[in-house]
C-alpha cells in the first residue's frame, strides 16, 4: 500500500506533488519518489527514506519546472525498500511513466515473458513489469497509451491503482483502479485535474472529485475533461458521479498539536459527539439509523453476527461482541479478515456480518465482505471514510464520522466505531424487547455524558506523562481486563508496541494464572484494567497475585477506589459509567501512556516504523 498523487494544469506541479504525497505519507513511508515533465523532458528523482528526504535530494538532482506530474510514497511489497525500487519506474525506452498502489500477482510469468522479448529490469518491482507490458503492447499494437493501458491490465492479476505518463503524449494523464482507491478532483472550468489516492491532496483546491471504481480507466486530458472507461470492454462510463468533498483543510493539520497521533486522542470527546448526533435522539427515546431501519427485519432475525476487521477495529469487534450479546442477546463471533477469508466459514442468509474498517481500505476486511456477501449474508458496514471500498461494497451500514485519522495508530477511530457499534446493540435490543424502556433511557443518558467524561480524563494527561517516563526504558509490559476491558487490555498492548516498539501483551487477566504470571518480577510493569463494575473483586485478586510476585502495577480505577489504590503502584482514576461504556473511558489512559512513552524514546509517533495507516494488501 503506498500514495500516489498527480497534477495536470495550468499551476507549477512540484509543489502540489510534494504537499500532497507528505499528506498521503500515512500510507507508506519507507520510500518516496516524483516525475515532473517540463515541457520537453521527462525529470524523475526517487530516494529511500521519507518526503522530507525526497525534498532534499529532489534540490541537487532535477529541475522542477512543468505542469505535469506525479510523486509516491512507498510501503514496500516487492523489492526493498531501496532508491531503485522506489517509484516512478520507467519504461524501457524512457518514454513511460508509472507510479502504482497495489500488487500485481503474475508479475513473474509476465516478466518472463518480456525478458524472452528484451527487456532488462532494473528492481525487483511488479510495477516495472506493469509499465514495460504497457509499453510492448502500445510497440506490437501500435495503439494510444490508453487502450495499452487497457489491454495491458486485462491481463493483470492482482490490485492497482496506476498513474501512467508517456512523453509523447503529455497532454494526458492515464489513471485506472481495481482494488485500490483512487480519486480525482476537477479544478475550474476544467482548466486543471488532481489525482491522489484520497482527497486530501487537493481539498485547497477543488471540492469536487471522482472516485473511480473497480475495474475503470480514466483519461485526463489537459484543459479538457476526464473520459472514464470500463477497462474489459471499453465502454465509456456515461455521466460518472461528482462527489461534493466535505473534508477541510483544518481537519487534516495538527492545529498546535505535536503529533497527529495527540490531536486524535484529544479529538475523541468531539468525535464521539459527531457520531452520535441525529442519531441518538433522547428526548424521543430512539436511536436513528437509516442503515438498520430500512433493514431492520434483517436485524431482528439475524441468528448470529459475525464481525469481520483487523487490528484495533478487531479489537472494537471484540467489544462489540459484549456488547451485542449482553444487551441485545444476539450471538456474535469476531473473526479477523485474514482467518476468515481462507477458511472456508459457514455463512448462511440468517447471518448478518458487520465489517469494522477506518480507512474502509483494508484489503483482508475487504476480501471477507466480498466473500460474505458472494455466500448470501447481509453485510453491514462501520467505516469512517466517506466513499471507501468497503462503504461501497457492503449493503448498508453506519459511518463513525470521526473525521481523518492521520496517525498511524488509531486512537479516536476505536473509540467511535465502539460509540457506532454501542448504538446498534442498544437499538436492536430495544426493538428486540430485552431492554426496558427506562433502562434504554439510561443507557442514551449516559452515552451523552461520554464526551464530558473523557474530557475529564485528559486533564489527566500530566499524571500518565510522569507515569510515563518511569516505564519508558522497560523491554516489556502487560496489560489485563476482564469482561467488557479484555479488549482494552488488548488495544493498549498494541497502542505500545507499534509505536514504541516495547513488547506488550493483552491478556485476560484471569488467564495469568495459565502461564504468564511467569513473566512477572520487579521489572515488569502491568497495566490492569480494574473499574468498578464488571468483575472488580476478582480483578483485584489478580492485581494481588502480581503484586506478591513484585510486579509493577498501573491500575486503571473507578473514581474514589481505595482498594486498587492500596495495592498499586500508580493507580489512575477514570470517571463512573456503566460497565458496557467503560472501554469508551478506560482507552484514554492507555492511548496517552503509549503516546508518551514512545515521544520519551524518540520515536516517530506518527508513523512507526514498517507500518502504514491503511492496509491495502493481505
Ligand atoms: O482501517 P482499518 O480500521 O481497517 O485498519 C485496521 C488495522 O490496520 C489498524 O487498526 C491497525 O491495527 C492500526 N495501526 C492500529 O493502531
Amino acid at each position: 500500500m503506498c500514495g500516489i498523487t498527480g497534477y495536470i494544469g495550468y499551476r507549477k506541479a512540484y509543489p502540489i506533488i510534494i504537499q500532497g504525497l507528505q499528506r498521503l505519507e500515512y500510507r507508506g513511508y519507507d520510500s518516496a519518489g516524483i516525475v515532473l515533465y517540463d515541457g520537453k523532458d521527462i525529470n524523475l528523482s526517487k530516494t529511500k527514506g521519507k518526503v522530507s528526504d525526497l525534498q532534499a535530494k529532489i534540490k541537487n538532482d532535477i529541475s522542477v519546472k512543468g505542469n505535469i506530474g506525479f510523486g509516491h510514497t512507498r510501503w514496500a511489497t516487492h523489492g526493498v525498500p531501496n532508491h531503485i525500487n522506489s517509484h516512478p519506474h520507467l519504461s524501457q525506452s524512457k518514454n513511460l511513466v508509472i507510479v502504482h498502489n497495489g500488487i500485481i500477482e503474475n508479475y513473474d510469468t509476465l516478466k518472463k515473458e518480456l525478458v524472452s522479448r528484451g527487456y532488462h529490469f532494473h528492481s525487483d518491482t511488479d510495477t516495472e513489469v506493469l509499465i514495460n507490458l504497457i509499453e510492448e503492447i502500445k510497440t506490437q499494437e501500435k495503439c494510444k497509451l490508453g487502450k495499452a493501458v487497457q489491454l495491458a491490465l486485462n491481463q493483470v492479476i492482482g490490485a492497482y491503482a496506476i498513474l501512467v505518463f508517456d512523453k509523447k503524449k503529455p497532454d494526458e494523464l492515464i489513471v485506472a483502479k481495481l482494488g485500490s482507491p483512487i480519486a480525482m478532483g476537477i479544478g475550474k472550468n476544467n482548466k486543471e485535474f488532481f489525482i491522489a489516492s484520497d482527497a486530501t491532496p487537493f481539498i485547497e483546491y477543488t471540492k469536487d472529485a471522482i472516485y473511480l471504481e473497480d475495474g475503470e480507466m480514466a483519461i485526463v486530458k489537459l484543459d479538457r475533461e476526464i473520459r472514464i472507461y470500463k477497462i474489459n470492454d471499453d465502454q465509456l462510463v456515461k455521466d460518472p458521479k461528482i462527489e461534493q468533498l466535505e473534508l477541510s483543510l483544518e481537519q487534516i493539520e495538527k492545529g498546535g498539536f505535536d503529533h497527529f497521533m495527540l490531536k486524535e486522542i484529544y479529538e475523541q470527546p468531539n468525535a464521539i459527539i459527531d457520531t452520535y448526533r441525529g442519531r441518538l435522539l433522547p428526548d424521543e427515546s430512539i436511536i436513528k439509523m437509516s442503515g438498520i431501519d430500512d433493514n431492520i427485519e434483517r436485524f431482528l432475525n439475524a441468528k448470529r453476527i459475525i464481525i469481520v476487521a483487523c487490528g484495533t477495529s478487531w479489537h472494537a469487534g471484540l467489544v462489540a461482541e459484549y456488547l451485542f450479546e449482553d444487551i441485545a442477546r444476539i450471538p456474535v463471533e469476531v473473526e479477523y479478515g485474514s482467518e476468515f477469508r481462507y477458511r472456508n466459514p459457514i455463512i448462511t442468509e440468517n447471518d448478518i456480518v458487520i465489517a469494522i474498517s477506518q480507512s474502509g481500505e483494508t484489503a483482508d476486511t475487504l476480501a471477507a465482505v466480498k466473500l460474505a456477501k458472494s455466500q448470501g449474508a447481509f453485510v453491514y458496514g462501520v467505516c469512517n471514510v466517506v466513499g471507501s471500498s468497503i462503504a461501497r461494497e457492503v449493503h448498508a451500514g453506519t459511518y463513525t464520522h470521526a473525521g481523518p485519522e492521520i496517525g498511524v495508530a488509531s486512537t479516536k477511530a476505536f473509540t467511535t466505531q465502539i460509540t457506532v457499534l454501542a448504538l446498534l446493540a442498544l437499538k436492536l435490543g430495544k426493538k428486540k424487547g430485552h431492554i426496558s424502556a427506562p433502562n434504554f433511557q439510561v443507557y442514551l443518558q449516559e452515552l451523552i455524558q461520554i464526551p464530558k467524561k473523557i474530557k475529564l480524563l485528559l486533564e489527566k494527561d500530566e499524571h500518565i506523562k510522569k507515569i510515563a517516563a518511569i516505564y519508558k526504558e522497560v523491554p516489556n509490559f502487560l496489560y489485563l481486563g476482564r469482561g467488557y476491558n479484555f479488549p482494552v487490555a488488548l488495544e493498549g498492548a498494541l497502542k505500545l508496541k507499534e509505536i514504541s516498539y516495547i513488547h506488550a501483551e493483552g491478556y485476560p487477566a484471569a488467564e495469568m494464572k495459565h502461564g504468564p504470571i511467569a513473566l512477572i518480577d520487579d521489572n515488569m510493569p502491568v497495566v490492569v484494567i480494574a473499574t468498578r463494575q464488571g468483575h472488580y473483586e476478582k480483578v483485584v485478586s489478580n492485581i494481588q497475585e502480581i503484586k506478591s510476585r513484585h510486579g509493577k502495577i498501573i491500575g486503571i480505577v473507578s473514581e474514589g477506589d481505595s482498594v486498587v489504590k492500596g495495592i498499586a503502584d500508580h493507580i489512575i482514576e477514570v470517571p463512573e459509567t456503566l460497565e458496557a461504556f467503560t472501554p469508551l473511558l478506560t482507552t484514554i489512559p492507555l492511548q496517552l501512556l503509549s503516546y508518551h512513552i514512545a515521544v520519551m524514546r524518540d520515536c516517530n509517533v506518527d508513523q512507526p516504523r514498517n507500518l502504514a495507516k491503511a492496509v491495502t494488501v493481505e
